[in-house]
């Protein structure tokens, strides 16, 4: 019996603030129109920690969204995966205690680290449990809270990002009309240079005599990211199409990272992409690293851009470096 894994659910959460660009004029050397120019984004969520806004709660939100739109309960699920560089603990994962939350007693549940691409990778690992036969029903999800990694001094970074959560549910099918058709994921670190935090962890830990706050935080050279980013997420699916013999033209929907407007632009003209065949959302929202492709699959879905029945490709890039695309007929 051959096993392919389907998309039933899918949801979003996010914390309450909505922050500005203009309040970051007030607090850093910059402007509205800079940010909006540069990279597309207009606002962002911002957890308040004080309130118990975390990882955990964005995750909570988005898999009950989840959970209701494809008709299941915490028992029906074997297999949580959250995508995340900003789990509430590092032990308990964070999805092990959302685990506890869902009532999933019968999951087993892990935390999985790649940045940006955490979502994908996840994808790809719970469409893999499922094709094997372990799994019957998986909850995916790519959550951050980025503003607790920011330096919020550094203007190159911190108006970049922002906090939330996306989920999706993925059930067992024999159908593979309605399944993941394939996923591709790469790494390559030798580049993990351009996008990383170097002290707070095992090298130099915060007792350590070296340790520096700043370098605790997130500092990247985003114009070599830029490039890196369009090449990498282009090239991937571009080689992910070919592997399925099909061309870019016959991919109904296109989902790309929300990073940067600029670097979905360069994209879709790479690839031939018209603009009613994508969805954005980096002006709501910023750059949600693994948060940001489930969040836009369940908005295009729910709002009917992107149908049942129709392929959809989706992209992404993240720190590490790492990079990975799938392509799923809904
Ligand atoms: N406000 C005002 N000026 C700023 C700001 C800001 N918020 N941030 C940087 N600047 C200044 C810089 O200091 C620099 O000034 P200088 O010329 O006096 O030194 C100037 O703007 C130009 O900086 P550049 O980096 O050349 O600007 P660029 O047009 O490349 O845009 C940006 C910068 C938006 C970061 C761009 O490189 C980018 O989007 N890179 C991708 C990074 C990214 O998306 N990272 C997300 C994480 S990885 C991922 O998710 C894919």
């Amino acid at each position: 019996m051959a096993y392919f894994s389907r998309v039933v659910g899918t949801g979003s959460g996010f914390p309450e603030r909505v922050m500005t660009n203009a309040e970051f004029e007030e607090i850093l050397d910059t402007s509205d129109e800079w940010i909006r120019t540069r990279t597309g984004i207009e606002t962002r969520r911002i957890a308040d920690r004080l309130k118990g806004e975390t990882t955990l709660s964005h995750s909570e939100k988005a898999a009950r969204a989840a959970m209701e739109s494809a008709g299941i309960t915490g028992d029906d699920i074997d297999c949580i995966i959250i995508g995340t560089v900003t789990p509430d603990s590092v032990m308990p994962t964070t999805a092990n205690q959302l685990q506890a939350r869902l009532g999933a007693h019968r999951a087993f549940s892990f935390d999985l680290q790649a940045a940006c691409s955490g979502f994908v990778y996840g994808l790809s690992i719970a469409d893999a449990f499922i094709r094997q036969g372990q799994v019957k029903t998986a909850l995916v999800i790519g959550a951050e809270t980025l503003s607790s990694i920011m330096n919020w001094r550094d203007r190159g970074t911190c108006v970049l990002f922002g906090d939330g959560a996306g989920a999706v549910i993925l059930q067992r099918t024999e159908d593979p009309a309605h399944s993941v058709i394939a996923t591709r994921i790469h790494s390559d670190g030798r580049h993990g240079s351009i996008l990383k935090i170097e002290h707070g962890y095992g090298k130099v830990p915060p007792y350590a005599a070296e340790y520096r706050h700043d370098l605790a935080k997130v500092q990247m050279v985003g114009s070599e990211i830029f490039k890196l980013a369009v090449r990498n997420m282009c090239e991937s699916a571009q080689a992910l199409l070919d592997s399925q013999n099909l061309k870019p033209e016959q991919v109904d929907f296109f989902l790309f990272h929300q990073a940067n407007l600029r670097i979905i632009d360069m994209c879709m003209k790479t690839l031939g992409v018209p603009p009613e065949k994508t969805w954005l959302n980096v002006n709501k929202y910023g750059n949600t690293s693994a948060a940001t492709l489930p969040v836009g699959l369940d908005e295009a879905m729910r709002s009917g851009a992107v149908k049942p029945g129709q392929l959809v490709l989706m992209a992404t890039f993240g720190g590490g470096v790492t990079w990975g695309t799938a392509l799923i007929r809904l």
